[in-house]
């Protein structure tokens, strides 16, 4: 992994390919991703696990003092999320996390907890996070800033490709819900509300292959010194 380049923060609403894409730009760069969604869906599925009452601070406090989160590889380099030790990848993807983590992601004791986290992951440079808040509050000192966006339908249509891939059972009327529930969560709670930073450069890959918009935030990252 390089030790000197620059942070990326790409951010955006919910499945917007924002993980797809950073996980192919790191790879191109050599540079070190981390999912901070991944982060809040491990802390919900903590509370979930633990039937824990995230409305409830005392009991937000205890959990959080209880949690750690790390990140690693598999034998055949897929990322995964670790909780406590314990391998969660596939259970933090599931619906019911996702129809709890944006309720959960409003609690500021659970950002600050997780900000300071991926701070510090970040520290070393040649980093490019993915999330709601990177631009605007966890980085805004990145040097690029990307705010993706895509068509709504054509968000719904690729999660609902990527769980029945994953043998989850879900209609696309159940993803189109959450999707639009997310989004209005994540852009109108009070704490780091999901925003375009002023200096972001919006992509809309609505109509644009994997391969078309890699190529063009590959150039805008050697651009800014990656
Ligand atoms: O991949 P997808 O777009 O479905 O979502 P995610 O990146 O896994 O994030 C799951 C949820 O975590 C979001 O809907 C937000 O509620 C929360 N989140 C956040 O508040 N801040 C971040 N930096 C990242 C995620």
């Amino acid at each position: 992994m390089k030790t000197e380049g620059i942070i990326i923060a790409i951010d955006g609403f919910s499945a917007c390919g924002k993980s797809t894409l950073a996980k192919q730009l790191a790879e191109k760069l050599d540079y070190t991703y981390i999912d901070t969604g991944a982060m809040y869906r491990a802390v919900t599925y903590y509370f979930i696990k633990h039937q824990l009452d995230w409305n409830n601070p005392a009991q937000v406090a205890m959990a959080l003092a209880e949690i750690q989160i790390d990140f690693r590889r598999d034998e055949d380099g897929s990322l995964h999320t670790f909780l406590n030790g314990e391998d969660v990848e596939k259970q933090i993807r599931t619906m019911e996390v996702s129809a709890s983590v944006s309720p959960v992601a409003t609690i500021s004791a659970v950002r600050r907890f997780l900000v300071q986290q991926q701070q510090a992951l970040g520290e070393k440079k040649s980093c490019i996070l993915d999330g709601r808040d990177i631009g605007t509050v966890v980085f805004p000192e990145a040097s690029l800033k990307i705010f993706l966006t895509a068509d709504p339908q054509e968000r719904a249509r690729r999660r609902l490709k990527e769980l029945l891939e994953k043998g989850q059972s879900v209609s696309l009327g159940e993803i189109v819900n959450n999707l639009t529930e997310r989004d209005h969560i994540d852009s109108t709670r009070e704490d780091s509300p999901l925003r375009q930073a002023d200096d972001a450069v919006v992509i809309d890959n609505t109509v644009l292959s994997m391969e078309e918009q890699l190529a063009m935030i590959k150039v805008l990252a050697e651009m800014r010194g990656a």
